[in-house]
């Protein structure tokens, strides 16, 4: 088989409405729906090449790739159709912080599924090409697409994703407050089965569908404040669930809190935004463009704090052929 050798460029997302749990594990099937935003620079691009000594060879972040990454790449070769055995390097590397809670899953995923449609020539379906980048990860579709992009689960075992208009007064940046070096402890995947073992798990399932529509309601109405509460309200229930599970798992270390705390007070004397957080002890913070001096000072001087990246919403994903 001739590998067309391709390079893709996508950009990770962050979730205003959380994705925590699964209806069924082998399909990856999310449990509730989510919304996010792709972000620019936290960006990861992916090469498939055609290898020049006959071997198989697997990257990331110009590494040798971790054994069970290199697995799950494998599996999904076979997922698409594709001799997982097939010689071919396979390089991937985000621009950003790998496995620390800022969803480089997403972005690696569907950089994935975008390299294999076009190395091996695939001819996909959105449909299929939204399943089998779900199987991957749950958070990766979400990424296939630029701006606000809702992912909801539908009855018959799929998902179906919706792309909201940003509003045009609308010039939004997202601080990214990185609060520890590092990768974290626990995947999202593991902590969210264990996850079932909260008391709270199923209250979280069956309220989750009207934050949801009443996120999307919020940009369709230009309501920021209240698309800032409901994200701040969605972020802490979900949280709830590892810090509830038996035994408890959570991802904030000390740093975090001070920057929640910093927040609390900055809106206090009238700055506008909100917070959200993923699976790791990083904050990022919604905010107008007009505000990202004043947030950026006072959030870098917080303590513990080790960088502040100032990223805005994506351009879609770019898919080349490389010379
Ligand atoms: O796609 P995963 O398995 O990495 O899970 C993502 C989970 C959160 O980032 C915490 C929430 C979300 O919706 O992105």
């Amino acid at each position: 088989m001739t590998i067309r050798p391709t390079k893709v460029t996508t950009y990770a997302n962050i979730a205003l409405i959380k994705y925590w749990g699964k209806a069924d594990v082998s399909s990856n099937l999310p449990a509730v729906g989510s919304l996010s935003l792709a972000l620019s620079p936290l960006k990861t691009v992916t090469e498939i090449l055609q290898s020049d000594n006959g071997l198989q060879t697997f990257s990331l972040n110009r590494k040798p790739m971790p054994e069970a990454m290199q697995v799950r790449v494998q599996n999904a070769l076979n997922d698409f159709g594709v001799d997982s055995s097939l010689p071919m390097t396979f390089a991937t590397e985000n621009f950003f912080p790998t496995a620390a809670g800022l969803a480089s899953s997403a972005s690696g995923g569907a950089a994935m599924t975008l390299a294999f449609e076009q190395a091996f020539d695939l001819h996909l379906t959105e449909a299929e090409r939204i399943a089998k980048t779900l199987k991957i990860s749950g958070s990766a579709p979400r990424s296939l697409y630029q701006g606000f992009v809702a992912l909801k689960p539908q009855a018959n075992g799929t998902v179906e994703l919706e792309q909201i208009d940003m509003p045009t007064s609308w010039n939004l940046h997202v601080l990214v407050i990185v609060t520890a070096q590092g990768e974290k402890k626990n995947s999202s995947r593991d902590a969210m089965e264990h996850s079932k073992t909260s008391p709270f798990y199923n209250a979280w399932v069956s309220e989750h569908a009207k934050d949801l529509e009443a996120a999307i309601e919020a940009i369709q109405t230009e309501d920021f404040d209240q698309l800032m509460q409901l994200m701040e309200w969605n972020t802490l229930k979900m949280h709830a669930l590892p810090t509830t599970s038996n035994p408890a798992v959570w991802y904030w270390n000390a740093t975090t809190l001070k920057v929640l705390e910093q927040i609390r007070e900055s809106k206090e004397q009238g700055l506008t935004g909100g917070f959200t957080m993923d699976a790791g002890p990083h904050v990022k913070l919604f905010c107008h463009d007009q505000d990202v001096t004043a947030w950026t000072k006072q959030l870098s001087q917080v303590p513990g704090v080790l960088r502040v990246i100032d990223c805005q919403p994506a351009p879609a994903p770019i898919v080349e052929i490389v010379e």
